[in-house]
């Protein structure tokens, strides 16, 4: 395990921001983890847990340490003639997990196809596409905590997981790494097709579903249609998460603006601090395609300044053309949370992390 000295990070999250980490440590099995916990200089220093670097912004260079998940492993624990339990080490990215547990026919997370990241950070934001989200198949989650380098299991209720939100966030935001996640899937046909786009593309394609790599199938042409591949255009997916608001809020809102989209059966678990807001989901995405610049009329969406922009097909995405930096975004960010308020009275969050 070597520490290495100002890391370029570019190449390591999403939105292929220039920024560099003062130390930079790969992690590559368990017993090197708590070695390293238990050194002076990392407990010392500022420290920074990287995946797949699918959710993170980079504003500036990181002047502490940068430890990137490198635990590979998958592995089957119990198998009976309903239920599978699978283990996955967190540095595995989640797709490949995906891929794994559609190819032997269990079903519970082929919604969840094509997000990008790794397996340990899905439970930080409880990810969720497609009607399903981590905390319906979560089993539990193995972590260590940085200050003693125990181990320790949460099971799933303990992970307190809500609305891309969870305990990781929150009370425990900085205290432990996780190193594995377990999930309990499905081995008889269970199929979720609750979420609307799911469901009628489906329809219109006339494709008949008999296993989850199906399914698996028509999510990730939905999401190749929609969202850019990070690969080729830098971005971090959803940049704001949506809003859920009360009946009587939709309802004012709605006399103003009679077409606005909402929905109700797309509902996301509670947040860890209780309900959501309201249970009337209306997309951000939509909200931002509403506004647009102070003094150029026009919509958000498709909005290019220099090295930034919102996406053509989804305005829940900012990208990055390149070139640009974390500022810039932050900055088309808060002038998107700016214009949405104004104009609808509600104020977006944003789902990334700021770094
Ligand atoms: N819509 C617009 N304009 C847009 C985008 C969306 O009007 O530019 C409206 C349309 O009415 C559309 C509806 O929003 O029917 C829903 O759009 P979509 O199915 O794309 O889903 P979303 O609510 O915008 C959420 C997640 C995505 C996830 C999809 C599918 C959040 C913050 N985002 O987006 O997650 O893939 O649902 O389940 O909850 C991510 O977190 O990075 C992510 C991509």
């Amino acid at each position: 395990m070597e520490i290495l000295k100002d890391y370029d990070l570019t190449e390591l999250n999403t939105f292929h921001i220039k920024a560099k980490a003062k130390f930079f440590v790969e992690v590559k099995n368990e017993k090197d983890l708590v070695k390293l916990f238990l050194t002076p200089m990392f407990q010392e220093s500022e420290k920074l847990f990287l995946g797949g670097g699918s959710n993170i912004l980079f504003t500036q260079d990181f002047p502490g340490i940068v430890i990137l998940n490198k635990l590979k492993g998958i592995e089957i624990l119990e198998d009976d003639s309903e239920t599978v339990l699978v283990k996955s080490l967190g540095g595995e990215w989640w797709n490949d997990l995906v891929n794994f547990t559609v190819e032997r026919g269990f079903w519970g997370i082929e919604n969840l196809s094509l997000i990008p990241g790794t397996v340990g950070a899905t439970p930080v934001q409880n990810i969720g596409a497609y009607g399903v989200e981590l905390k319906d198949v979560l089993q539990n989650v193995e972590a260590y905590e940085i200050a003693t380098g125990e181990k320790k299991i949460f099971s799933c209720a303990e992970c307190k997981l809500g609305y891309r939100d969870s305990i990781f966030k929150r009370e425990l935001k900085g205290k432990y790494f996780i190193s594995a996640v377990t999930l309990k899937l499905n081995k008889n046909e269970n199929e979720n097709l609750r979420y609307k786009t799911l469901k009628d593309y489906i329809e219109k394609n006339n494709l008949i579903i008999k296993n989850p790599k199906d399914i698996s199938r028509a999510v990730a042409e939905i999401r190749r249609g929609k969202l850019p591949d990070p690969k080729i255009l830098g971005n971090a997916g959803s940049f704001f998460k949506n809003v859920y608001i009360s009946e009587v809020d939709f309802k004012n809102i709605l006399m103003s603006y009679p077409e606005m989209p909402y929905f109700l059966e797309d509902l996301p678990s509670e947040t860890v601090d209780g309900k959501l807001e309201g249970v009337i989901k209306i997309p951000s995405g939509w909200l931002i395609e509403q506004c647009g610049p102070r003094h150029g009329g026009g919509s958000w969406k498709g909005y290019r300044e220099g090295n930034v922009g919102v996406h053509e097909r989804q305005a829940l995405v900012l990208v990055n053309y390149g070139g640009a930096t974390g500022e810039e975004i932050k900055k088309l960010a808060y002038q998107i949370i700016d214009s949405v308020y104004q104009k609808f009275g509600l104020r977006l969050t944003p789902e990334v992390n700021f770094v």
